[in-house]
């Protein structure tokens, strides 16, 4: 879902000799970038282009089988059946996420094993937004509002992003995130709606804890993105982190008020001049504070994902085995 913290790594040295073959490639690559093709796997890409595209694929694939944890606390818990299929199926759709961008990223040479590894290590990211908890049902309605409409704010221009397989794992995400939108905003209505003061209230709490940690989600502030700018430059980034922020801001305050829940920011306020919706300071200590470890929930988090993985190991020694056996038995057929 989430690549918010992908400007947050620190930037690669980009080689300074090169060939004179190499040089005509960068120049054919850059000619291509610029006529808004698209790289497929097999093209000849510049070194710096792949290993970016593999910090930021691996962090966004990393993020949608995290962020399978904090909602997956509450399917034991959800107050009907109809809610439970509903979170159950967008669990599960977070995890088909996961393997889509696993399986992109794999196309520019790394390993899933790998890139596991470098999550279950702790040198790898995701986002920061699933380092909160989820402490009452109205979290996890509040996530489907919130951080997956920001998350398809990010990830729409991403459809468009300049690496094919890359773009076209987004096309089929982004349909399914605005199910998961939808069935957020939906679960909330009916809260506010149909529901009691105390539910009501329970409303209110979960969006003033996520609203902040929402805007977070899309980086830092332009004017502090160093990457931003290359991102841009090689068609993998469309949109800069404060113009998507703004746009969710804007698209955000008309749903609050049909929800009838306020948002926890004083300062928020329309602008008719900038046609758009002002907004107050963001906290980027706290972001700053998560995004190196020491949020709500990061431990907590990270563990969660290395017993999954251990707990998991004879399914896959298992697997193997089917697999091997399978081959086995057709050769010699
Ligand atoms: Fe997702
Ligand atoms: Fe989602």
């Amino acid at each position: 879902m989430y690549t918010q913290a992908m400007d947050t790594a620190p930037k690669d040295a980009t080689p300074a000799v090169r060939s004179a073959d190499e040089a005509a490639l960068q120049t054919r690559f850059d000619a291509r970038i610029d006529a808004g093709e698209f790289i497929e796997a097999k093209d000849w890409m510049p070194a710096h282009y792949r290993k970016t595209l593999i910090r930021q694929i691996s962090q966004h694939a990393h993020s949608e089988i995290v962020g399978m944890l904090p909602e997956g606390n509450w399917i034991t818990r959800a107050p009907t059946l109809k809610r439970k299929a509903i979170l159950l199926a967008k669990v599960q759709d977070e995890g088909g996420h996961g393997l889509y961008l696993y399986a992109a990223a794999e196309t520019l040479g790394v390993s899933r094993d790998e890139l596991l590894e470098a999550l279950h290590s702790g040198q790898a990211k995701y986002s920061s937004i699933f380092n909160y908890p989820t402490l009452t049902w109205a979290d996890v309605g509040t996530i489907g509002w919130l951080v997956d409409g920001a998350a398809i704010m990010n990830q729409v221009p991403i459809c468009r992003c300049s690496y094919a397989p890359y773009a076209r794992a987004m096309i089929r995400i982004c349909r399914e995130e605005s199910f998961h939108q939808r069935q957020g905003f939906d679960a909330l209505l009916t809260m506010m709606q149909q529901g009691t003061d105390a539910q009501r209230a329970m409303v209110q709490d979960a969006v003033n804890r996520w609203w902040w940690p929402c805007l977070m989600m899309f980086g830092p502030p332009d004017d502090q993105s160093p990457n931003s700018a290359q991102g841009m430059r090689w068609g993998i980034k469309r949109i800069s982190n404060d113009e998507l922020r703004q746009k969710f801001v804007d698209a955000t305050v008309e749903q609050a008020r049909v929800l009838g829940v306020s948002l926890p920011d004083p300062a928020l306020q329309w602008n008719a001049a900038r046609g758009h919706w002002d907004f107050g300071a963001i906290d980027w200590s706290e972001f700053w504070q998560v995004v190196g470890g020491e949020g709500p929930c990061n431990r907590e988090r990270l563990s969660a994902r290395v017993n999954a993985w251990q707990a998991g190991a004879w399914v896959r020694e298992a697997a193997m085995a089917h697999a091997q056996k399978h081959t086995i038995q057709q050769e010699a057929a």
